[in-house]
């Protein structure tokens, strides 16, 4: 993972910083072997009881225009919760003076966006990644675009 400022890319923010800004990251494994402890750990701890696993890549039909979709600005009234397995992605998350976040995440990489936090994802340019997506409830789960 790494973090920094959108407009100021060699201010980068630790996950302790993301921390305070509510977004809550993990390093865990990149291997199965490896992750599947620690995951259920936290799936177990934090009660997400769903989970599925989502793939974007060029096998993707409308590729281009889901990005466009998952690229505006929007919240969601409960956490949103992705791991990734392979490929990669970039969140964008507001902080609380409203400037943007940029979260690069990678194989490994497990982050919560909390409830009511503005935020976008986009694809970096490898154009593809793999994650799972953890849930408490599958119900009430969209977006409120900005
Ligand atoms: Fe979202």
């Amino acid at each position: 993972m790494r973090a920094y400022y959108l407009d100021n890319p060699e201010h980068t923010l630790t996950a302790a910083d993301l921390a305070t800004e509510g977004i809550l990251s993990w390093q865990l494994p990149v291997d199965e072997a490896g992750y599947a402890a620690p995951l259920q750990e936290i799936r177990e701890s934090r009660g997400y009881v769903e989970m599925d696993q989502i793939h974007l890549g060029a096998d993707t039909p409308d590729l281009e225009a889901l990005c466009d979709k998952f690229f505006t600005e929007h919240l969601h009234t409960d956490e949103e919760i992705r791991f990734v397995v392979g490929g990669a992605g970039i969140f964008d998350l507001r902080d609380k003076d409203d400037a943007w976040m940029r979260v690069h995440v990678v194989p490994g990489d497990l982050i919560i966006v909390p409830k009511d936090k503005y935020h976008r994802f986009t694809l970096d340019e490898a154009r593809t990644i793999t994650c799972k997506r953890l849930f408490q409830d599958t119900t009430g789960w969209t977006p409120v675009n900005r």
